[in-house]
């Protein structure tokens, strides 16, 4: 009777003593695999903070810029503009992409990109793009226009859409 509890006990003991060692191997590994592939995605995402003074350059153009746009943040705006880049080229001669080339945007008429399909939504407007255009349909693309094709959630924060926009006009003075 003694032997034969011992004996059962020793293949249930090798189990107790392997589990825990068997789950740190596994969780190591887990983490290692964690740190190479987030080494990578780290890199592409370095050059995008961008240089926290603009060049004189910029500089000079935003200082020329209406009130509020000459008191942008154009490392900010730069920043913003980040999430339009998936869809939207700024730099001149830029092609249209899954939405219009935005370079010169301001003074165009809504929805008159050469070559571009727009929704009739945005090909019916009518309106000039000016700061106050733009910020408005930033602020709430879908509510500004309805029926238009902008899957973009839209930049809550006034001040992201005041740098944003002072951003594109110093682009497009370029
Ligand atoms: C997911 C893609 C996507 C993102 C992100 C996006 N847009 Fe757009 N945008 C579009 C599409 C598509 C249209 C055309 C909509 C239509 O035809 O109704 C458009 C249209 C526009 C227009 C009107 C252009 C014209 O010629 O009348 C402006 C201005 C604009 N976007 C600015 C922005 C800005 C600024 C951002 C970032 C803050 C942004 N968009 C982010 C897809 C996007």
């Amino acid at each position: 009777m003694m032997i034969r509890t011992s004996l059962a006990l020793i293949p249930l003991m090798a189990v107790v003593a392997c589990g825990p060692a068997a789950q740190t191997g596994e969780t190591k590994t887990a983490t290692e695999a964690a740190s190479t592939e987030l080494a990578p995605a780290a890199s592409p995402a370095a050059p995008a903070p961008a240089a926290p003074r603009p060049s004189p350059e910029d500089a000079k153009i935003l200082a020329s810029l209406p009130t509020p746009y000459n008191e942008g943040d154009l490392a900010n705006g730069r920043r913003q503009f980040a999430k339009c880049r998936s869809c939207h080229v700024i730099e001149k001669g830029g092609d249209n992409r899954v939405g219009p080339a935005l370079h010169g945007i301001f003074g165009r008429t809504a929805g008159t990109a050469a070559g571009f399909a727009y929704s009739p939504a945005l090909k019916g407007a009518g309106f000039v793009w000016d700061g106050g255009k733009l910020d408005r349909w930033l602020a709430d693309p879908k509510g500004f226009l309805p029926g238009n094709r902008m899957t973009f959630i839209g930049l809550k924060q006034e001040k992201d859409r005041r740098d944003v926009i002072a951003y594109i006009k110093v682009e497009s003075a370029k």
